[in-house]
């Protein structure tokens, strides 16, 4: 009779094992499946954040590759900082081979996009995260950029930079003010 019971907890126990195995190596393929992730560039985000790519291409940020002249443009130092994603997967390799990726564009203060990008997990903030998205990207972001190694540099402060309308974009207020405006033209 006890011998049965035994039998019995064996079996139960050695299903369970197996099936706390099975549950660890899915998590982990899941993990490995997801390739690391890479720069989309700035077009697939401009597709659904117009209005936020608007504001964005008014500050210095986009157009920091002007910034440099024919000789700092041949300088990979100098480019490190005025480009996105430098040295990284799908980042700014070189004028030719990638010029779409000039600029200080948005994956370079929100992260690299591939994994994020797409309507179905935008939509969901938390999950974004989790596959990268930057959000808010805080002061450990900027200094990458903003630090001595700029022959440009005087200094950082990070609540001074984000309120400035050059550096973020500004959208609530722009829309505001541009929404109020419509808003009364129509009106008249
Ligand atoms: C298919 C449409 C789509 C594309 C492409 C897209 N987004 Fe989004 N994004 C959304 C939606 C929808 C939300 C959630 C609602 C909102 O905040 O507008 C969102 C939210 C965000 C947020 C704010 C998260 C929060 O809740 O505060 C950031 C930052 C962002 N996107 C950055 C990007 C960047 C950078 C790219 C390009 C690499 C990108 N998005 C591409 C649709 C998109
Ligand atoms: C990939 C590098 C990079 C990152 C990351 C970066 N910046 Fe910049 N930033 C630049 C460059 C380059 C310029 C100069 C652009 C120009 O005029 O050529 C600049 C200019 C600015 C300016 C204009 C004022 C000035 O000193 O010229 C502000 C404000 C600013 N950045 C804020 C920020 C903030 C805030 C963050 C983080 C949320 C940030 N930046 C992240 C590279 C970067
Ligand atoms: C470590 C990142 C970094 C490197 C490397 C870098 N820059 Fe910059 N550059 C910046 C940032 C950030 C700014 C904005 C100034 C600030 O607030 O520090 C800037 C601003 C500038 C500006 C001023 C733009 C304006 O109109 O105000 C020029 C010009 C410039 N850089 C040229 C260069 C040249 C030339 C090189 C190479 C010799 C170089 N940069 C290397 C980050 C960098
Ligand atoms: C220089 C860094 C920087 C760049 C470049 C940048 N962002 Fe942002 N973004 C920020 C910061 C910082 C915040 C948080 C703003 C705040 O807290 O006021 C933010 C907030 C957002 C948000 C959520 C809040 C909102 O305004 O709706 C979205 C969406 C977003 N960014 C999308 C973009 C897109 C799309 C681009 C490119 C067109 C872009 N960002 C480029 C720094 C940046």
């Amino acid at each position: 009779m006890h011998a049965a019971l035994l039998r019995y907890l064996a079996v139960v126990l050695a299903v369970g094992l197996c099936l706390v195995a099975w549950g660890g190596l899915v998590a982990e393929q899941a993990e490995e499946e997801e390739a690391p992730a890479t720069y989309v560039g700035q077009k697939k985000c401009k597709m659904c954040h117009s209005d936020i790519f608007a504001a964005w291409e008014k500050t210095v940020h986009a157009h920091a590759i002007d910034s440099l002249d024919d000789e700092a443009k041949a300088n990979k130092m100098c480019l490190s900082c005025h480009t996105t994603g430098y040295g990284e997967e799908g980042g700014f390799v070189d004028l030719e081979s990638t010029p779409q990726m000039v600029n200080v564009q948005c994956e370079a203060c929100h992260g690299a996009g591939s994994n994020y990008w797409n309507a179905s997990v935008m939509k969901d903030r938390e999950l974004a995260i989790s596959k990268g998205l930057i959000i808010p990207p805080g002061p450990e972001v900027c200094v990458k950029c903003h630090n001595e190694r700029s022959p440009e540099f005087t200094g950082f402060d990070y609540e001074e930079y984000v309120a400035s309308p050059e550096g973020i974009h500004m959208i609530e207020k722009e829309t505001g003010e541009e929404a109020q405006e419509e808003k009364k033209e129509k009106g008249k």
